[in-house]
């Protein structure tokens, strides 16, 4: 695991959305192999949406060669509810990129068969060659998408059950009235994110430090699931200072002498 540990919000959105830059840059000059990206939502990735939003205001970047792959919706609420995951991602991205609209895949939580819609988009992710970066936030509880502790590390796009903490927080943006929030949610799965040929998970704040511990110090445990990702090949930790407060002073100190050292005899 590399881990990126940068000062702020601010930095680790700019950081996140310059490493994915040049990525995006090449899809552009080879048609057939479009860019496959698995996308979350949450307060995390806004910074780094706003960016990639300004790349393609500035005419430096296209996602004309993109596909994307968002990670989870509620079961049985609207698409255009303002807490509708694919609200959020047409609000803080898709409106406003060049992103073909038949290239963005986001679950369908209205689908009338929703096991049949979870198994068609793992169909969908490989008939478009797998995922090439999954860009991921976590929870303070060590989750990844809607994979609550406890979850099956080897698990696919499938139906979760909200727990009820999970469902208590999301109230707040349901009126604060328990009966509003959706209890249910169709969720890529942890195999999912790790089947990804390379990952970036963001998190910022002191309130992720507890679940940053246990996925870099501890060992790999469904009780964090987002610990699974020790396991990719590729997978790459950005986080802030304030996020790695629960981290050994020795940890950090390693982690950030590895970039410094990356930073002297590599090229960029
Ligand atoms: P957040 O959510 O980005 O709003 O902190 C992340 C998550 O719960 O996965």
């Amino acid at each position: 695991m590399r881990i990126v540990i940068l000062k702020d919000y601010e930095t680790v959105s700019n950081w996140v959305a310059n490493y994915l830059h040049p990525k995006i840059s090449l899809s552009m000059q080879d048609e057939k192999h479009p860019f496959v990206l698995g996308l979350p939502t949450g307060s995390t990735p806004i910074g780094t949406y706003k960016n990639l939003v300004r790349y393609y205001s500035t005419g430096e970047l296209s996602f004309r060669n993109i596909v994307t792959f968002n990670m989870d919706e509620y079961v049985g609420i609207p698409e255009n509810h303002p807490e509708s995951y694919h609200y959020f991602m047409h609000h803080h991205l898709f409106d406003h990129i060049d992103i073909p609209k038949e290239n963005i895949n986001i679950l369908n939580g209205n689908a009338g068969n929703l096991e049949k819609e979870c198994q068609d988009y793992e169909d969908k992710i490989s008939i478009n060659g797998g995922i090439d970066l999954f860009l991921g936030g976590i929870g303070p509880d060590g989750h990844i998408a809607f994979n609550e502790p406890g979850s099956s590390l080897t698990s696919k796009t499938r139906i979760k059950t909200l727990s009820y903490d999970t469902i208590l927080a999301n109230s707040r943006f349901f009126d604060n009235d328990l009966s509003k929030v959706p209890k249910m949610a169709l969720t890529v799965g942890v195999g999912t994110v790790m089947d990804a040929r390379e990952v970036v998970i963001i998190a910022t704040g002191y309130n992720k430090a507890r679940a940053i511990r246990q996925i870099v110090e501890g060992g790999v445990s469904h009780m964090w699931t987002a610990s699974m990702l020790q396991l990719n090949r590729r997978m790459i930790l950005v986080c802030d200072d304030a996020a790695t407060m629960e981290l050994q002073v020795e940890t950090v100190k390693y982690f950030k002498d590895i970039e410094k050292v990356a930073g002297e005899i590599l090229p960029g």
